[in-house]
């Protein structure tokens, strides 16, 4: 997975980022906090529909309901700056995995991108409704603390 340091700076990315990937942002950076670990984080969207917005109240709501403020995030799009300035790219689901890939500068160089599940897709709760935002918040907790057992952490 990762060879052999850890990476510097992770970038999560959805399509919108205001649904997926501000909890991701945000159960990250609890994570890693939890675990002493000083990695850049951050988040991003492969649309540029939601540029400059806070994140979907459904998605603040349940990150709330778990103890986390995500009120102070807001939408970006993913550029090609993030290939170098993250060594790692974590995608929500397929889509978004493709469509990071084609930006890529090349395929060799600069950020891994991968799948933040295991060959599936966090499903995107836009469309649905509030329990779906549970279901994703559940499906990325668990991811992410996997990633972080993952990880080899050496100095
Ligand atoms: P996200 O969800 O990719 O998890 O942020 C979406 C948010 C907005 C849209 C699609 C997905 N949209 O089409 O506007």
């Amino acid at each position: 997975m990762i060879k052999d340091t850890y990476p510097k700076a992770i970038l999560v990315l959805c399509l919108g980022n205001i649904c997926r990937s501000p909890i991701a942002e945000g159960l990250l950076r609890a994570h890693l906090k939890r675990e002493g670990l000083q990695i850049e984080v951050d988040s991003a969207g492969t649309s540029s529909f939601h540029q400059g917005e806070a994140p979907d109240p459904r998605s603040i709501e349940v990150m709330k309901r778990h103890g986390h403020d995500i009120r102070t995030q807001r939408s970006r799009p993913l550029c090609i700056e993030d290939f170098e300035r993250f060594d790692l790219i974590l995608a929500m689901d397929r889509r978004n995995l493709r469509d990071a890939r084609a930006l890529a500068p090349t395929e060799k160089a600069g950020a891994q991108v991968q799948l933040l599940l295991d060959e599936e897709d966090v499903p995107d709760p836009y469309y649905g409704g509030v329990d779906g935002f549970e279901k994703v918040y559940q499906m990325i907790d668990q991811a992410i603390r996997q990633w972080i057992d993952h990880l080899q952490f050496k100095e």
